[in-house]
């Protein structure tokens, strides 16, 4: 299997990146929405300080991601593609790769202005706090920010996976299936 894309297909690395950030990311919220729910105990830190070394995985990959495309062309629109739907696509993608950068800054800048404790990416790397201090102000949009964000991304997500599942199983062309893991290159 390749590592670049071509004209007609995917490559691997950029297969990876999109899946294992999908499913980090469906992780990932499933800890954040769960998490918050648990009293605010010494017992639940644990929980957080995953939530937060996952979170910053994510946001590397998409570093890592976002940098490889600007040396990975993508393939062409499959054939017979309208206008409006290659143009809404494209929309769609913009604004996931914008989210899963703004999602994890945002919780990032949430945990540096509630200034708790330092912040490590599992225990190993310490990372800089964004605010440089306790910020109550920020902290409050921030953490509002981090929320509605995510629900923003689900929403984007859930309307792209639609239309890939469309273009699957209406349309039978090949859009989600040179995305997926397991197709061997033609
Ligand atoms: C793509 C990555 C991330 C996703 C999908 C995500 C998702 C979530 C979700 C769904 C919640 C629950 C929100 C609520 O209902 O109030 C949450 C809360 C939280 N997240 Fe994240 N998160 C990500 C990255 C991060 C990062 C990188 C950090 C910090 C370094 C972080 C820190 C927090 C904190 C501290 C809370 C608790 C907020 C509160 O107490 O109100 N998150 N996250
Ligand atoms: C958190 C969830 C998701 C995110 C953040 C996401 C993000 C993205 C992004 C940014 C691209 C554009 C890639 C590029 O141009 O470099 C893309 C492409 C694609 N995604 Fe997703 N995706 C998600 C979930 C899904 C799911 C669940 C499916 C399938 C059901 C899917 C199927 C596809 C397909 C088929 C493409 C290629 C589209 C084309 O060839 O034009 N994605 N995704």
């Amino acid at each position: 299997m390749a590592l670049k894309s071509d004209a007609t297909q995917w490559g691997s690395l950029a297969k990876f990146f999109h899946w294992a950030v999908v499913l980090l990311i469906l992780a990932q919220g499933v800890l954040g929405l769960v998490m918050v729910e648990m009293p605010k105990r010494p017992s639940t830190i644990p929980y957080y300080s995953f939530h937060k070394s996952l979170g910053i995985t994510i946001l590397a990959l998409a570093v890592l991601r976002l940098a490889w495309r600007l040396f990975d062309a993508r393939p062409r629109e499959v054939a017979g593609m309208p206008h409006w739907q290659a143009l809404g696509a494209r929309l769609g993608h913009a604004l996931l790769y914008v989210l899963i950068f703004a999602v994890p800054l945002s919780g990032w800048l949430f945990d540096s202005a509630s200034s708790l404790r330092p912040l490590y990416w599992f225990d190993l790397v310490k990372l800089p706090s964004l605010t440089g201090g306790k910020d109550d102000a920020m902290r409050d949009v921030a953490g509002e920010a981090h929320e509605l964000l995510f629900w923003v991304l689900i929403l984007v997500a859930a309307g792209h996976a639609a239309a890939a599942l469309v273009h699957h199983f209406h349309n039978r062309d090949e859009t989600l299936a040179r995305m997926l893991p397991w197709r061997a290159r033609s």
